[in-house]
């Protein structure tokens, strides 16, 4: 738009200076030949505006082109919202629903157990599917939130949904052959992988960790606060490591929202909750007072709580790679901040996903300098 109007400006002003196109002839039968520049503006005007008008007609058709051609919104997968393709598989495929699922899925062996779920491997024409099933009535709600969080969430920081069906309880999703983050020393130490045991996978898993806060505390479905996570080896078992050692949280049964504008807070939870890996606002304040836990008497908090803890995940992520010692170094004033008493204190994980990323240019810009002070 703006380069075509460009001539039109050009064209209109020489003409008010020049005196007689065939336009302006024609609007101007009948009068003197003297006609001043003033007379004649409405005239050019009139054709400036007719050519604006048209130049908006012809936008206006191609864009609509341009729409009719579109493509429809693909997610991260390629494919369609509310489809699944896994890397073996070529085509995108809707959701599985109840009868698919009764039909064609079939349980090999269970792989985890948490307080909601049994976790199956389990196989759907010929792929690898990973099957979870409520484990006891008792906790049909948090894993009807679950189903609802992965269906809301999915991207390339969650685990693929596959299918469900609600009626029987069943969820089925990608299946992570490596398994969860607690896995992560075990699997770093065998022998075909000992080549990635290094402070650049290491530090890239703390990154994508901090990156699901980010997101969760961002996410499409409001600010999510990450409860299920009351001790580090908790956190851990709620994320998956990918077959090239990236991490999807798989676990969303407990994603309670925060919301200042409509004054929603979260608890995790309605019984006491102790130890040093949890918020200090997470603990019953008159524990030293030696008055008994009321749950009324708690008072609600805010996805800071995830912030808290990002210091003692990363800890072990890091665990005893060469190059760890510094990396910890260069956190030290942040993970401190993540560690302030008081929750408004404590970075957002944004703030703490740039310091996270420049450290990792930094350090791999300095490589080469690095590895000759070992
Ligand atoms: N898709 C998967 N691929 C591989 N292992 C999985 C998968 N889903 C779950 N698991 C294993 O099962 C464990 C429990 O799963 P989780 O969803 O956290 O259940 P719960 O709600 O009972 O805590 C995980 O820590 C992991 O070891
Ligand atoms: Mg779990």
């Amino acid at each position: 738009m703006a380069t075509m109007s460009m001539p039109i400006i050009q064209h209109g002003h020489h003409r008010g200076r020049g005196g007689s196109s065939s336009i302006s002839l024609q609007f101007n039968m009948g009068r003197r030949s003297s006609t001043s520049i003033y007379q004649r503006t409405p005239v050019v005007a009139i054709f400036l505006a007719a050519l604006l008008l048209s130049n908006i007609l012809i936008y206006l058709y191609l864009d609509s082109v341009y729409q009719s051609d579109r493509q429809p919104v693909t997610t991260h997968n390629g494919c369609l919202a509310q489809y699944f393709k896994m890397p073996t598989m070529k085509n995108c495929t809707p959701w599985l629903q109840c009868p698919m699922i009764e039909a064609d899925v079939r349980k090999l062996k269970l792989i985890g157990q948490g307080a909601v779920k049994k976790v199956y491997l389990a196989e759907w024409k010929g792929q690898k599917v990973s099957v979870s099933k409520l484990s006891s009535l008792n906790y049909s709600q948090d894993f009807l939130h679950g189903v609802s969080m992965l269906k809301a969430l999915q991207g390339p920081l969650v685990v693929q949904l596959v299918g469900f069906c609600l009626k029987d309880h069943t969820m089925v999703t990608q299946y992570h052959p490596l398994g969860s983050l607690l896995n992560l020393n075990i699997v770093l130490a065998q022998e075909h992988q000992k080549h990635r045991n290094t402070w650049q996978t290491r530090l890239m898993l703390a990154i994508d960790y901090i990156s699901i806060l980010h997101y969760l505390h961002n996410s499409p479905a409001g600010r999510r606060v990450m409860c299920d996570s009351n001790s580090l080896e908790k956190t851990l078992s709620q994320f998956l490591l990918t077959n090239d050692f990236h991490l999807v949280v798989n676990d969303l049964d407990a994603l309670p929202e925060v919301d200042v504008s409509r004054g929603l807070l979260v608890k995790c939870g309605h019984h006491e909750i102790s130890g040093d890996f949890v918020a200090p606002e997470q603990l019953w304040p008159f524990y030293n007072k030696g008055k008994p836990f009321s749950d009324d008497l708690m008072h609600e908090y805010d996805e800071k709580t995830d912030i808290w803890k990002i210091p003692d995940v990363t800890q072990f992520l890091i665990g005893r790679v060469i190059g760890g010692d510094l990396i910890h170094f260069h956190l030290f004033q942040i993970h401190k901040e993540c560690k302030s008493q008081d929750p408004k204190l404590r970075p957002s994980a944004l703030d703490v996903l740039m310091i996270y990323k420049a450290v990792y240019s930094n350090m791999a810009r300095n490589n080469g300098e690095f590895r000759e002070k070992l």
